[in-house]
């Protein structure tokens, strides 16, 4: 992988906690704050898979909200909680070693970029939010084909803006179904494996393993 030429990460649940807005609320919330941060989670990429397959389109945003709409029901979470927990989802917590890597990466001669279900507002925040504006080369986000990840489509989105091959990228997601939808597609994958979980059955294994993104700086 030393010689890709531009770094592709995932933004939801690699670079931003997408659980730190149901625990900035864990004292309302109680105990059940996790699970209910899971579930949402949860409800939202199948949400996003199932409107893909269904031809029904909403973007992320909206998607985000029907999904707490219906977590906070299945948890009996108060409904004056809505605003406050769809407020902080808006500006979600980097986890603690993005910035320090992302600063070192800067540094390198590659190309910096976002791929992301999130709309270009969502992600221009979350990137301004958390001081990151001066990183990134590119945000790119789905709304540009109007399909979800793991559509071969979102992943095309960099190749034709950079003009380079698939494995010229070297692409970083913390979620399985990601690197199986990029790895299929061809990029050269790091699976960000934070909490020690188990890869898909999905036609394709991951080509390296990282416990956080500090360790990409040996890899790359
Ligand atoms: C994203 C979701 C998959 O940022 O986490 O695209």
């Amino acid at each position: 992988m030393k010689n890709v030429k531009a770094i592709i990460f995932d933004a939801y649940g690699t670079l931003f906690d997408v659980n730190s807005a149901a625990e900035k609320c864990k004292g309302k919330i109680g105990d059940k704050w996790e699970s209910f941060a899971n579930y949402w989670r949860t409800t939202q990429l199948e949400y996003t898979w199932l409107r893909s397959l269904m031809n029904r389109h909403k973007d992320f945003w909206q998607v985000t909200e029907d999904s707490l709409d219906k977590s906070m029901k299945a948890f009996k979470i108060d409904i004056s909680m809505r605003s406050e927990l769809l407020d902080l989802y808006k500006i979600l917590s980097t986890f603690p070693e993005v910035k320090e890597v992302l600063n070192s990466l800067k540094e390198k001669n590659y190309k910096l970029a976002i791929l992301s279900n999130g709309t270009p507002a969502l992600l221009n925040q979350l990137v301004k939010s958390n001081n990151l504006d001066s990183i990134f080369d590119d945000i790119f986000s789905i709304e540009e084909v109007g399909i979800f990840k793991p559509s071969s489509k979102v992943y095309d989105i960099p190749i034709k803006k950079y003009q380079i091959q698939k494995n010229d990228v070297a692409f970083l997601s913390a979620n399985t179904w990601d690197i199986s939808g990029g790895g299929n597609y061809g990029y050269n994958t790091i699976w960000l494996n934070r909490n020690n979980n188990t890869f898909d059955n999905l036609d394709y294994k991951p080509q390296n393993q990282v416990k956080d993104l500090s360790e990409l700086l040996d890899i790359i």
